[in-house]
Formats: C-alpha cells, structure tokens, sequence
C-alpha cells in the first residue's frame, strides 16, 4: 500500500513520501496479523473489514505527523494501528446500523454473516485497539477513551437526529466532527504525541486533525451530487435522505424559487429518471457553489492551525493534504 493517489501531490519530496509508504506498508502488514484470532471464522470475520482495503487515511496523517519530531519507529506504528483498528471496528458497527450490504466493493461483514457477527467482529477489532493503546500509555489511553465516546456520541446524534430546537446543519455539523472529525483529531494528536512535540504544536495538530477530518465528509458530501456515474455513483445520499451540506444549505436559506427542488428532495427518489432531474437541478443551483466555498474555507482554516509546526516535509505534506482533501473528486 502506498499514498492514496488521491492524497498525492507533486508539492511532497518524494524521498520523504517514500519514507512514509514504507510505515504504511508495515502497518498494513500488521493489522492483517493483529486482526487474527483463535478460530478461523473468527480471523476471517475481524479481518474482513481490513482485507478489503482502504485509504488508510488515519495511519496517513499519524506517520505524516509523527515526522514533525523524533519519534520512535515502534511507537509510530502502534499509535497508528490503534485508530485504524478502532475505524475498522466502528465500520463493522456503522454497516449493521446502516444495514448495509456492502463496504469498499464487497458485500459487508453482517451481509455475509449476519449482524451479530459483524457487530461481535467489530468488538474483537476494538479490544486490539485497547491492547495496542495500552502499550503506548495511560495518556494516550485517555485520549482514545475520549475520542471513543465521541465516536459513540456522534452516531447515537446522528441515529436521533436533530430536535426541533435545534438547527440542523449545525447538528449535522456536529455530528460529523464528533463522528469523523474526532478519531482523525486523535490521528493527528497521536502522531505529535509519539514525536514528543511540546503541548502548544499537539493542540494545533489536534485543531487541524479534527477539521480536515470534517473536511473529508463535506467533500464527500459535494462528491455525492456532482460525480458521473464512472467514479462514484452520485445521489446515494440523496436518495437515501441522508443530510449532506449543499442540501442542508438549500434548506436553511429557504428561498422561494427553490421550493420546487425542496419539495422533490423530499419526495421518493427511488426511480432513477427522478434522481437525475434532482441531480442535474442541484449541479445548477446556488447551493453547490455555498457547500464548495464553505469547503474552501474549512480547508484554509485546517492549514492554519499548522503555523505553529516546525517547518519541513512533514508540514508541507500536511499542508499538502489540506488542498487535497478539499478539491478531491473521488
Ligand atoms: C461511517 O459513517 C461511520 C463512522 C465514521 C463512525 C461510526 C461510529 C460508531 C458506529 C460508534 C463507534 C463504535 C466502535 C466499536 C469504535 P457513514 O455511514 O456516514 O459512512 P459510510 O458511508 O462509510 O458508511
Ligand atoms: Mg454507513
């Protein structure tokens, strides 16, 4: 496994890119042997989620951050093994909820298993989380039992949805940094915990962790109406009602002339010719180019917090990923 492609930009050296593929590369290493267990349909259920790829974007901004200082090799992968394992646990978790049949092109772990299995599989991958956790010490315990609350809390928010009271972009808001935003801001923390940065650099790595992490789901969310049908396959969202930021900007701002294409965003998406008229009214509409600005300036927000980084590879590549993450279309 190496850089995403997505994440790879010409502004990285790539002697210091390379340095970072080979940690990924043991990582990936390790979590399939760490996801073993005693029976091989246990082994073969905890390493599903794992098995089937993923960017490992955590273990990206872990490695990335732990190059701002001097870190121990063993430490860095460690640290970056507790939050993939503890993303991969929560994906088990999050696919039951969603009851969902697949997960990065295959069919999910309680498709194919059931939803105790899944959930149970999910568990095991948590507790090697904990034991790994536990090996870099009690302060970066605390930190993932916090981050681990807010996992929980934000998908409960989420599963509740927001009270009358509440306004809900700011809901959805919150429940993406408390979802997303949370185990990224710990990714980000953990790496300049290992490299031993002082506390004023670790609470800037957290700040930037937690807003590129919300910037990853509002590009996604944008990704959802404009791709074609060759990447991801647009309106999945839409379709299944789930609250993305154009949609939420549109509602918010209620404008007369958009009552129409209110009106057929809520109403049933299931046929496909329905889904491509809401699809190509939205593309038109003013509230892509609001959720795109509001993605820009969450963008130059995350490479802010990065100021008081020492400079070098490390904090160009970080810097690197701000933009990256911001103008992806995949
Ligand atoms: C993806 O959601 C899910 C998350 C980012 C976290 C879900 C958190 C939990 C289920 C609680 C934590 C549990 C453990 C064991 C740590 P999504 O449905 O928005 O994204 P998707 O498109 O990838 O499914
Ligand atoms: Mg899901």
């Amino acid at each position: 496994m190496s850089w995403n492609p997505a994440l790879v930009t010409d502004e990285i050296d790539a002697d210091f890119a390379s340095s970072v593929s080979d940690f990924i590369e043991e990582i990936e290493e390790r979590l399939v042997e760490i996801a073993k267990a005693d029976t091989a349909f246990a082994s073969e259920a905890a390493g599903h989620i794992i098995a089937s790829g993923g960017k490992r974007f955590r273990p990206l901004i872990v490695v990335t951050a732990s190059f701002l200082g001097q870190a121990k090799r063993q430490d860095v992968i460690n640290a970056a093994l507790v939050v993939e394992l503890t993303h991969a646990a929560s994906l088990y978790h999050d696919d039951v909820m969603d009851e969902a049949p697949m997960r990065r092109g295959v069919p999910s772990a309680n498709q194919l298993w059931g939803n105790l299995a899944a959930i149970l599989a999910g568990d095991l991958l948590f507790s090697r989380a904990s034991a790994a956790v536990i090996k870099l010490g009690m302060e970066y315990v605390k930190v993932q039992t916090a981050t681990f609350a807010r996992l929980v809390q934000g998908q409960l928010s989420e599963t509740v949805g927001p009270t009358p009271q509440d306004d809900p972009l700011e809901h959805y808001l919150k429940v993406v940094a408390d979802k997303t935003g949370s185990l990224i801001a710990t990714s980000a923390l953990f790496g300049g915990m290992v490299a031993k940065l002082p506390q004023e650099q670790l609470t800037a790595l957290a700040k930037f962790g937690e807003e590129i992490g919300i910037l990853f789901q509002l590009s996604d969310d944008i990704i959802d109406i404009t791709s074609d049908e060759a990447g991801k396959k647009p309106g999945a969202d839409l379709r299944a009602k789930i609250p993305t930021l154009p949609i939420l900007l549109l509602r918010k701002d209620a404008r007369e002339e958009d009552q129409k294409l209110r009106e057929l965003l809520s109403g049933d998406l299931s046929d496909d010719a329905a889904l491509a008229n809401v699809l190509d009214l939205l593309r038109q509409n003013w509230c892509m180019e609001a959720a795109r600005l509001e993605v820009q300036a969450r963008s130059a927000l995350a490479r802010s917090y990065l100021e008081p980084l020492p400079d070098g590879h490390a904090k160009r590549a970080l810097e690197a990923l701000c933009d990256a993450v911001a103008t992806r279309t995949t």
